[in-house]
């Protein structure tokens, strides 16, 4: 199985953006954490970051025929993105919403998630972890 990690605007900057919310870890710590649970379950994985909501969209196109799912954290687009909802629509393909914070304990505008009604699951407040249960969840259900 082969599948799409999506990673969307300033999720670049863990460990130096609020680490309070988001912890000490960088991003690469995630990405290897990514690769590390991808091996060890036998998951073929490709990573993608950006910080452009239509790269995104882009890639999520790009993604048909290609990918068995798409595990992706949308990030600030989250709460603003018709567009990423329409995509994950557009190629139908088993989708799940990660988030590091438990964004239904943050602000009201972070309550609302337009890219988490294209997707089967949504993992939250878990940290790295969620990434983790999204893979496997996918994994599951394949
Ligand atoms: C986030 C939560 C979003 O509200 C926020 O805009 C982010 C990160 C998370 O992983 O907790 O950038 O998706």
């Amino acid at each position: 199985m082969k599948l799409l990690i999506i990673n969307g605007p300033n999720l670049n900057l863990l460990g130096v953006r609020e680490p309070d919310i988001y912890g000490k870890k960088d991003f690469a710590a995630l990405e290897a954490f990514i690769r590390e649970v991808c091996a060890a379950e036998g998951i073929d994985c490709e990573l993608f970051q950006s910080n452009h909501e239509g790269a995104i969209v882009d890639k999520i196109q790009s993604a048909l025929g290609r990918f068995d799912g798409i595990v992706i954290n949308p990030a600030a687009y989250t709460h603003t993105s018709v567009a990423i909802l329409d995509a994950l629509k557009a190629v139908a393909l088993p989708a799940v919403e990660v988030h590091l914070s438990d964004v239904s304990a943050r602000e009201e505008f972070r309550h609302i998630s337009y890219a988490g009604l294209a997707c089967e699951k949504t993992f939250m407040g878990l940290g790295f972890d969620g990434y983790k249960e999204a893979i496997l969840y996918l994994k599951r259900r394949d």
